[in-house]
């Protein structure tokens, strides 16, 4: 081997290595400074990444979730009640309605009626429930009338004794001649038969045919989940 294939050999095994040292030392005074301040949690200037476009629908949504954000229809509370019984008062078939926005909609006693007759504050500001006077136990209910169960409204009035069957407040599915409407249509607060308007206390502001209410769903809405043949 002769000089200069030795100090070719020096240079690389020497410089090489030298180079490689100066090269990080360099990399880490330029990007860490003397401060060493990559270790400091330095979020590095990132190339900007387009973000993806959010899409615009909702996540579609299914069981119970979907029937509470389902629309609701609006009717007077006394309406709702007299398509129920004009519609032969079935507890659990659907019975059709007209809303006040002229919508067709469809409602049941258990989901839409039977809240008008046990929920406070329906009616009126400060209202008692229908069932706070006219409860299950007949002996000490107003007019020993059960209005807090299908089968109890079905019985009807003046049960005494407890007796299975009162006097029809639903007119026999004859809405206009049904007690239960005369003694719930108050025009100012008082009925056409000149007894007390109910629920009992009603004031006179309270509308002819009591608060406009959500209830039921638009009757299309279901045609539309239902897959044609
Ligand atoms: C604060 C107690 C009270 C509440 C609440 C109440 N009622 Fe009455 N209800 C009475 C009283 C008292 C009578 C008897 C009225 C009379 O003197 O004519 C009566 C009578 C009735 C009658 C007539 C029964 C008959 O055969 O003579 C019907 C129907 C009726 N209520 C339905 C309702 C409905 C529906 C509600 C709820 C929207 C309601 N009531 C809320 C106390 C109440």
């Amino acid at each position: 081997m002769n000089d200069s294939a030795k100090k070719i050999i020096f240079t690389v095994l020497v410089g090489l290595p030298t180079l490689l040292v100066v090269w990080i030392f360099a990399l880490y005074f330029f990007s860490c400074g003397a401060d060493n301040s990559c270790s400091n949690n330095q979020t590095p200037a990132l190339t900007p990444i387009p973000t993806l476009i959010a899409a615009t629908m909702p996540a579609p949504k299914v069981g119970a979730e979907a029937a509470a954000a389902a629309p609701k229809c609006r009717i007077a509370a006394l309406n709702l009640i007299g398509a129920w019984v004009s519609a032969g008062y079935s507890e659990t078939e659907p019975f059709s309605f007209t809303d006040v926005k002229n919508t067709n909609c469809t409602a049941t006693f258990k989901d839409d009626v039977q809240a008008l007759f046990v929920t406070p504050n329906l009616w009126f500001d400060g209202a008692p429930a229908c069932t706070t006077c006219h409860h299950a136990d007949l002996a000490k209910s107003q007019k020993n009338m059960d209005l807090s169960s299908y089968a109890g409204i079905l019985a009807g009035s003046n049960r005494v004794g407890g007796k299975p069957k009162g006097d029809d407040i639903l007119g026999a599915g004859n809405w206009n001649e049904a007690l239960l409407h005369k003694m719930l249509y108050a025009p100012n607060g008082k009925t056409e038969i000149g007894r007390p308007a109910m629920p009992f206390g009603r004031p006179a502001s309270v509308p002819a045919e009591g608060p406009v209410i959500s209830a039921g769903a638009p009757a299309n809405a279901e045609a539309v989940e239902t897959p044609k043949p």
